[in-house]
C-alpha cells in the first residue's frame, strides 16, 4: 500500500503545490516512487516528462477517489496530494486518508497564527516552514517568531525550506532538462526528512545516478531547537 502524504492549510499561497512537487522531486532522486496528486481546480496538470516522479490529475471527487483506490493497491510508492488553500472541508477530508501531514507556512505572523490553528485541528500534521529567508538575519528573526510563537509545537515542525527561485521551474508546464544543483539538494533534503517521518530507509545515494553531492546541513540537535526533532517520530 503506498503512503500518503497531503499538503494542506488554510491559507492560500503558503507553498503547497512547490513543497509537493519539490517533495516529489527529492523522493525520486532518492529513489522512491512517488505521485504528485493535484486537486486544485485553478490548477493546470503538469506533465510528468522530466520530472523523476508522476502526476495525476485528481481535480474532480471521482478523480481523486480513483486516485487514492489505485495508489493504495501499489505497493512502495508515495502519493503526494497538493491541496488548494482555504478549503477546510476538503482538507479535512484529505486528513482523514493521509499517513501523514504538512502544513507548509510563511514567517509572517499571519501564516503563523493560521499554522497554529492547522496543528491544533490536525493533531497528526507537521509545520513546514517554507521560503524561509536565505539571508542570515531575516533567518534569525524568522527562527525566532517560531521559537516564540510556536514553542509548544517545536517537535512538530520540519526543517525549513529555503526560498529559491528555481522552485518555480518545478510548477512549469514542462521542466528543464538539467535543474539546478541548490533546487535538486533542497528536494532531497525535503525527501529525506519526510522519509523520515515515514521511517522509510533512506536508499544510499550513492547508488543513484544523480551526480548531485549534498553538502551535509546537519546540526547536533541542540544547536537545532525548533527543527526536526528524532526522537519524537509518530509511530505507525
Ligand atoms: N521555496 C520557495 N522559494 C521561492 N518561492 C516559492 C517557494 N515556495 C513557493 N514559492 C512561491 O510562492 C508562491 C506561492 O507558492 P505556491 O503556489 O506553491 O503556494 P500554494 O500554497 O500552493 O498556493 P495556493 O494556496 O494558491 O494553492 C509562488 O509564486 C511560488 O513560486
Ligand atoms: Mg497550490
Amino acid at each position: 500500500m503506498a503512503e500518503i502524504i497531503c499538503v494542506i492549510g488554510n491559507k492560500g499561497g503558503t507553498g503547497k503545490t512547490t513543497l509537493s512537487h519539490m517533495l516529489c522531486q527529492g523522493l525520486g532522486l532518492l529513489g522512491h516512487r512517488s505521485a504528485c496528486v493535484l486537486t486544485d481546480t485553478s490548477r493546470e496538470p503538469l506533465s510528468p516528462e522530466g520530472r523523476r516522479y508522476i502526476t495525476a490529475d485528481a481535480r474532480t471527487r471521482d478523480a481523486l477517489t480513483k486516485v487514492i483506490d489505485k495508489l493504495r493497491t501499489l505497493d512502495d510508492w508515495i502519493g503526494v496530494i497538493d491541496g488548494g488553500g482555504n478549503r477546510t472541508e476538503m482538507d479535512r477530508k484529505l486528513y482523514a486518508l493521509s499517513d501523514i501531514v504538512l502544513l507548509p507556512f510563511r514567517e509572517s505572523h499571519e501564516d503563523i497564527r493560521t499554522v497554529i490553528r492547522d496543528l491544533e485541528m490536525f493533531p497528526r500534521a507537521y509545520a513546514v516552514p517554507s521560503q524561509w529567508p536565505s539571508n542570515s538575519w531575516q533567518r534569525d528573526s524568522a527562527d525566532r517568531s517560531v521559537a516564540q510563537l510556536m514553542s509548544a509545537y517545536r517537535h512538530r515542525i520540519l526543517r525549513p525550506v529555503g526560498a529559491l527561485s528555481a522552485s518555480k521551474l518545478l510548477l512549469q508546464k514542462q521542466v528543464p532538462e538539467h535543474l539546478p544543483t541548490p533546487l535538486a539538494n533542497a528536494c532531497r533534503s525535503l525527501g529525506r526528512q519526510v522519509l523520515e517521518v515515514l521511517e522509510i530507509d533512506v536508499i544510499d545515494d550513492s547508488q543513484l545516478q544523480t551526480p548531485e553531492i549534498e553538502p551535509e546541513d546537519r546540526l547536533p540537535p541542540a544547536e537545532m531547537p525548533l527543527r526536526f526533532n528524532q526522537g519524537t517520530r509518530r509511530t505507525h
